[in-house]
């Protein structure tokens, strides 16, 4: 969707993976669903780093409403849970320098089972989530059919258009309709939507993580040209239950990932960038991402070892060193 937003992957917290619709504030206070968890997670994004590496969102999942929606037929949220509101608590997340999201459904419940958006609701809560400042919104699609995403899904676009304020918008569409084409139009889903769920949901499990980025993978030529800028080449499978994922960065850079499906001890891997397929006589400064450490001088042809932790990865940003000619070059006369 090009409304200027979300350039690169909006990165941030979502609460459903850990606290889902746990509305049980009296015995649970600290984990249940409710402005408390919002305004100490804003806290945590700003004061423990997470913002300055770009964890800039604040996401609220489901249950966060009122079980009706107010006289007036608008969205509310619980009294007692959220009794400041949503705009007090999108107040303090901007104070913090983040930003806020929410969820919606489109359909006449949420998949918790809370007031939904039907098609006709679109407009007026796409002008009750702007006018509480919200950033970006999820809208999921339990309790409607094909025909009423079909329609639903392309109006909720222009009605935050409308709005006047950017709202990053998130589609769950295609997790409805299978994910894939030609029942999913990707192309459709770009121009209407700034990111889609594809796929099932994460749980707190390796099993999850890994069907995950098994389904990605496999569907891979599909899915990677639907996607904004940069793209992933083939993930290079080997031998001995390690796979390679390479994506291209701006400025011929590149991000390079070891995945060691081994469960028993760390992986010892040999290889070279010339088996990755990576250009010959070119000569690279390698970052391990997590460790810091910095090989200078990688040629394409050397080979080199990457110890894998098991069930783990090891992350490379790498990319050309500049030849001494093109310094003298682009230094110029005299520059
Ligand atoms: C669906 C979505 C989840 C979450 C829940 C909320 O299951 O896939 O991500 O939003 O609904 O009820």
């Amino acid at each position: 969707l090009e409304n200027g937003l979300a350039r690169t992957p909006p990165m941030g917290w979502l609460a459903w993976e850990r606290f889902r619709c746990n509305i049980d504030c009296e015995a649970d206070p600290q984990n249940c669903i409710s402005e408390k968890l919002f305004f100490d997670m804003a806290d945590r994004l700003a004061e423990d780093g997470w913002r300055e590496l770009g964890y800039k969102y604040i996401n609220i999942d489901d249950c966060w409403s009122a079980k009706q929606r107010d006289g007036a037929g608008q969205l509310v949220p619980d009294p007692k849970r959220f009794p400041r509101g949503i705009k007090a608590l999108a107040d303090y997340v901007h104070s913090r320098g983040l930003k806020l999201g929410i969820y919606g459904d489109l359909g006449t419940l949420t998949c918790g089972g809370y007031p939904g958006t039907t098609v006709d609701c679109v407009e007026q809560d796409a002008q009750t989530f702007a006018q509480w400042g919200v950033d970006m919104l999820k809208l999921d699609g339990c309790y409607s059919s094909e025909e009423e995403q079909a329609e639903g899904y392309p109006k909720m676009a222009k009605a935050l258009n409308a709005t006047g304020r950017p709202i990053v918008y998130s589609c769950s569409w295609p997790a409805y309709q299978g994910g894939l084409p030609p029942k999913v139009n990707y192309t459709l889903l770009a121009e209407i939507c700034n990111l889609w769920r594809n796929y099932g949901d994460i749980e707190d499990s390796w099993d999850s993580v890994l069907s995950i980025v098994d389904w990605f993978s496999a569907h891979q030529d599909v899915l990677q040209p639907a996607a904004g800028p940069g793209h992933w080449n083939d993930p290079d499978m080997e031998k001995f239950h390690v796979e390679v994922f390479l994506r291209p960065l701006s400025q011929a850079a590149s991000a390079l990932i070891f995945f060691s499906r081994r469960t028993d001890m760390p992986f010892r891997y040999t290889t070279s960038l010339a088996k990755l397929n990576f250009p010959d006589n070119t000569v690279y400064e390698v970052q391990d991402v997590y460790s810091g450490k910095i090989i200078s001088g990688l040629k394409t042809g050397d080979n080199f070892t990457v110890v894998i932790n098991p069930s783990g990865v090891v992350m490379w940003y790498l990319y050309p060193m500049v030849q001494p000619w093109c310094l003298v070059r682009q230094q110029g006369p005299g520059g």
